[in-house]
């Protein structure tokens, strides 16, 4: 019973990958420099942004803390994706009230998605904010908190068809020293009806390769063992040199086998792949690297083709288990494969969501991120359609695809136990110093005795147990099986 109520927890829509829950920069020394606070919620490109806007402001004086109340400076990055996400920064931006209030010389200021959508409005809406800045302008930050200083209210919305921050080198917040991000490109060319993020984040545009490469050799000579390449929609990364006259253009296959090339014992994870844009190249590349993990991340977010049409996602049910046929054909039945599902869309039936319902008993995830549909402002969804499906409906459909979700996760991870996984240790367990915990290249997360091992090891284990969420084990020193 424990573990059921461990693993629903895990699942829960509200506690799901960070994607709602914010993450707090960490205390650099700081011997003369200023103190910024960045809070940051969203998706890892998000994370990954706040560690480009401490690096850029840390050349300017500033270092980061982890207590508001020390801070000069304090920074929200925020999310857009669902209304609960900005209901969150908004009530945050309510307590930051009394602090201003203490010290007006405290300066506030919005990054990230909700800037974006909603620009110098939410300066009147919310009274506390000094300066909104969209996520291609952070170059300019040092500019706009000198004149947030003079007590103009500062405001840099200009979304870029260029930028990709390539030549900063990141901060990291908040890290193991054993896993990192890595953006390859920002912005997103899809037109999903229901999705914000091609408003907040501009047309796609691809990293120079080159600068990704070095950054993850770079990471992996400080001792970092996994890089996760990031991007909204990273299967059509295409890169091409300006001015080529014999230069080749890269695509992210090409990009995945450089990555991979940088050493075999640094593991490679992507996210996220689009079910339109991923080819049999990139799949046979994962196969043929070791250190490509064989975990895909690919949302579906319906299992009907009337409301994948209606979604704009450019692929029907059939077409998306044919990838995933083809997935399980290349890399086998052991291939990790989540998902994404959003729950309730516009005109959504019983019979919609059966067929939402059969397609995770047919692909058998391993896990999930499962969300009730939010109507965003000005999306295409929002202006065409209605967001007709009262909200108890669509708890209840969430709740059932939950539900469903925990039990196959459950079963895949039964498949793993009496197994050897190879997994990279990450640090201690949750609940123990006795216990280490680390991810296997499905990704799913391991834990066991620590003996003699540590963070950044690799080590065989041996899987005995298991819940929805977690495998235990303990180390052996024989080979994988
Ligand atoms: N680029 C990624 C996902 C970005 S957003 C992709 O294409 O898969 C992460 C997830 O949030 C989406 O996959 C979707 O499931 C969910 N999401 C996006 N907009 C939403 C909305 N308006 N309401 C509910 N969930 C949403
Ligand atoms: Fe949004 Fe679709 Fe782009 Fe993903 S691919 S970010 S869901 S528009
Ligand atoms: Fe949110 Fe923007 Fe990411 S809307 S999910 S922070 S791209």
């Amino acid at each position: 019973m424990e573990r059921i109520t461990d693993t629903l927890k895990i699942l829960n829509e509200e506690d799901k990958q960070n994607l709602d829950n914010a993450r707090i920069s960490v205390d650099e020394s700081n011997d003369g420099k200023r103190k910024l606070y960045i809070e940051s919620y969203g998706c890892q490109m998000n994370f990954a942004d706040s560690e480009i806007v401490a690096s850029i402001l840390r050349d300017n004086g500033f270092a980061t803390t982890s207590k508001y109340e020390d801070a000069e400076l304090i920074l929200l990055n925020t999310c857009a994706i669902r209304d609960n996400a900005e209901q969150k920064v908004r009530n945050r931006l309510q307590h930051l009230i009394p602090i201003k209030k203490k010290n007006p010389l405290v300066k506030i200021g919005v990054l990230g998605c909700m800037a974006e959508r909603l620009k110098a409005k939410l300066l009147e809406e919310e009274k506390v904010v000094d300066m909104v800045v969209g996520p291609d302008a952070y170059r300019d930050l040092p500019r706009l908190v000198e004149e947030a200083e003079t007590g103009q209210k500062a405001v840099n919305v200009f979304l870029s068809r260029e930028e990709t921050y390539a030549d900063i080198t990141p901060i990291r917040l908040d890290s193991n020293g054993v896993t990192a991000f890595i953006s390859i490109m920002r912005g997103c060319d899809n037109m999903c009806s229901f999705c914000v993020v091609p408003y907040t984040r501009g047309r796609e545009r691809s990293r120079d390769p080159h600068s990704i490469v070095k950054e993850a050799t770079d990471l992996f000579n400080q001792g970092y063992r996994e890089v996760t390449l990031l991007g909204q929609n990273v299967d059509s990364y295409k890169w091409s040199p300006e001015n080529s006259e014999n230069a080749e253009s890269v695509n992210f296959a090409q990009l995945l086998e450089m990555v991979a090339l940088v050493n075999p014992d640094l593991r490679i994870r992507f996210s996220t792949s689009h079910p339109k844009d991923i080819t049999d190249e990139v799949l046979y590349t994962m196969k043929k690297y070791e250190n490509i993990c064989k975990y895909i991340h690919l949302p579906a977010q319906s299992g009907s083709t009337r409301i994948l049409e209606l979604m704009n996602r450019t692929y029907t049910r059939e077409w998306y288990i044919n990838k995933i046929d083809r997935i399980r054909e290349i890399l086998g039945e052991e291939c990790g494969i989540s998902q994404d599902i959003i729950a309730g869309f516009c005109t959504e039936t019983e019979e919609d969501h059966q067929e939402t319902l059969s397609l995770l008993e047919y692909v058998k995830y391993d896990y999930g991120y499962m969300f009730a549909y939010s109507e965003r402002p000005n999306t295409p969804a929002a202006k065409k359609l209605k967001d007709d499906i009262a909200e108890d409906v669509k708890k209840r459909r969430l709740n059932e695809i939950i539900a469903l979700q925990q039990r196959l996760s459950f079963e895949r991870n039964k498949l793993a136990v009496g197994k050897v996984h190879k997994v990279l240790v990450e640090g201690f367990s949750k609940r123990s110093n006795e216990h280490l915990q680390g991810r296997n290249d499905q990704n799913k997360v391991v834990v066991f005795p620590k003996e003699h091992f540590k963070k950044g090891d690799y080590v065989n284990v041996f899987v005995t147990d298991c819940t929805a969420a977690t495998l235990i084990g303990h180390s052996v020193t024989e080979e994988l099986v």
